[in-house]
């Protein structure tokens, strides 16, 4: 008798959770949820739900690769698996953790106008400060205690310098931390994104990304509406409107202009590092 050949179901593809092919390693306070959430509009794009902080914390780090996996949301091959978590960025430890993990990973870094960066910096550390919402607050004692002071006096010095120390004008010295991914990367491997023009017109830095990550363009002004009470974009696809939470687009306080202007003046030098080893000027203001 001849043998029948048993009918095998057709091969479904399988969902698995990836390791990510794609970062997007800060900063902190420039878009960089905007940005995932922005991506995600894209079909061949999954996102790691919340900030894994797998390679700048140690105790996450040391738990292993099979640790960060299982963090990851489940993705068809081909799909492009996206996580962020801004802190990698100024953390030392990390480009060199990063590419023990893949050394052909895509590294997107968005970037603000680092004065206006600042500014943000210290409202959402003020606002996390507030007694209100204790339970939201890992500030030190000696962090809350400086929120509770205007950006004006933790930004200068009694003496009237810059207080570089200070953690928000830290973090904005682009060129300090950029220095060290460079060091480890290629500049063609780490796509700086101009996150001043990802809130006056998402579309152009989107398009950049999708070609930079090798993914067929498909994000355009159709996912996108103006929101005026919330004064940003907000983010539409064929099912759902949506626009990013109240902690994104906060009101910042009102900072002393001749603040702004001197902040403005001493990040001049440290702008010009930055444009020299992206290879671009961002033209911030002088
Ligand atoms: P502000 O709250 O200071 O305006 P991050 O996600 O890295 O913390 O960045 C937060 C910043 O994303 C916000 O800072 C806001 O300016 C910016 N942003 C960019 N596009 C946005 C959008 N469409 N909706 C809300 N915030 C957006």
């Amino acid at each position: 008798m001849a043998l029948r050949k048993r009918l095998r179901p057709p091969k479904q593809p399988r969902p698995a959770r990836r390791l990510p092919q794609a970062l997007i390693i800060g900063v902190r306070k420039c878009g960089t949820r905007a940005l995932l959430e922005m991506l995600y509009l894209h079909p061949m794009v999954q996102k790691a739900s919340g900030e894994v902080h797998f390679f700048d914390r140690d105790e996450n780090y040391a738990l292993g690769l099979e640790w960060y996996r299982s963090k990851m949301p489940l993705s068809f091959k081909g799909q492009i698996t996206i996580e962020k978590s801004p802190s990698y960025f100024v953390t030392p430890e990390v480009p060199e953790r990063v590419r023990a993990m893949n050394s052909s990973v895509r590294l997107l870094l968005i970037v603000r106008e680092p004065v206006t960066r600042a500014i943000s910096d210290y409202t959402q550390l003020r606002s996390r400060a507030t007694p209100s919402v204790p339970a939201q607050s890992q500030l030190t004692g000696q962090a809350i205690a400086n929120t509770a002071k205007p950006f004006e006096h933790l930004a200068i010095s009694p003496d009237g310098s810059i207080n570089v120390a200070y953690r928000p004008i830290a973090i904005s010295l682009y060129h300090a931390h950029l220095h060290r991914w460079l060091e480890v990367f290629p500049r063609e491997q780490i796509l700086v994104v101009n996150g001043d023009q990802l809130i006056e017109d998402p579309v152009p830095q989107l398009r950049r990304i999708e070609k930079f990550l090798g993914l067929e363009h498909k994000i355009g002004r159709k996912n996108f509406y103006f929101n005026e009470t919330k004064g940003f974009y907000c983010l539409r696809n064929d099912t759902t409107d949506k626009c990013l939470r109240e902690t994104k687009g906060r009101k910042h306080p009102r900072v002393d202009p001749t603040v702004v202007t001197k902040l403005r003046k001493f990040f001049i030098q440290h702008n010009q590092k930055f444009y020299d080893l992206v290879g671009e000027d961002l033209g911030w203001p002088e």
